[in-house]
């Protein structure tokens, strides 16, 4: 495919939206063609499954339902907006892919790492990102983080400490198997973490 998949990946309050948006604006400046979409959601589909997914009277929800929710939101937007778009040539940064499933879902939740990977390739149609910037902070800065916002927490950022910690050991697992994978310190500033990001970013579209 002619694109760049790029993802970004963390716990909750990791600083993900921030670096998103420095990003976004460069890309747009520079005139390099790019979509942003998020996951679960980005579809009208999706948007409606992440409404049920973060829905904190939701408490009861089995985890498999869970875990198929957020794969059924990935094949939809995996087809009607992904692939199209990297078809096209355009840089796609998704914030959170399927790498989120193996944090929450697998690590967090407990349910089978391999029964996950079958189903991440599965809704995903086999397609995997070129770039996944994980931004890493331990759970108690990323709590503080997330009371200073106004906004509610969600279903899954209510879930506490203990749940984030395996979050974060999830994904620190998963970026050791996978060269796709930039950690970065999320404790560092903004302008400093988002000059990593800028200098990969680049050194792929300007070739
Ligand atoms: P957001 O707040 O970053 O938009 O993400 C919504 C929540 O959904 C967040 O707490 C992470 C969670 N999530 C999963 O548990 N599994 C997944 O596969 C995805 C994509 C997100």
């Amino acid at each position: 495919m002619k694109g760049l998949f790029i993802t970004f990946e963390g716990i909750d309050g990791c600083g993900k939206t921030t670096q998103i948006e420095m990003l976004s604006g460069d890309l747009q400046k520079e005139g390099i063609p790019f979509v942003l979409i998020r996951e679960p959601g980005g579809t009208s589909i999706g948007e409606k499954i992440r409404t049920i997914l973060l829905d904190k009277a939701n408490s009861g929800m089995d985890e498999r339902t869970e875990l198929l929710l957020y794969e059924a939101a990935r094949a939809q937007i995996v087809r009607e907006k992904i692939i199209p778009e990297l078809q096209s040539g355009k840089v796609v940064i998704c914030d959170r892919f399927y790498d989120s499933t193996i944090a929450y879902q697998g690590y967090a939740r407990g349910l089978d790492l391999k029964e996950i990977d079958f189903l991440n390739n599965w809704s995903a149609a086999g397609i995997k990102p070129d770039i996944t910037f994980l931004l890493d902070l331990d759970e108690e800065t990323a709590y503080r983080r997330r009371h200073g916002r106004s906004d509610e927490e969600d279903r899954l950022e209510a879930e506490g400490l203990l749940f984030m910690k395996k979050v974060r050991g999830g994904y620190l697992s998963r970026s050791k198997e996978d060269a796709r994978f930039q950690v970065l310190d999320a404790l560092k500033t903004p302008e400093e973490i988002y000059q990593q990001i800028r200098k990969t970013v680049w050194e792929v579209v300007q070739k």
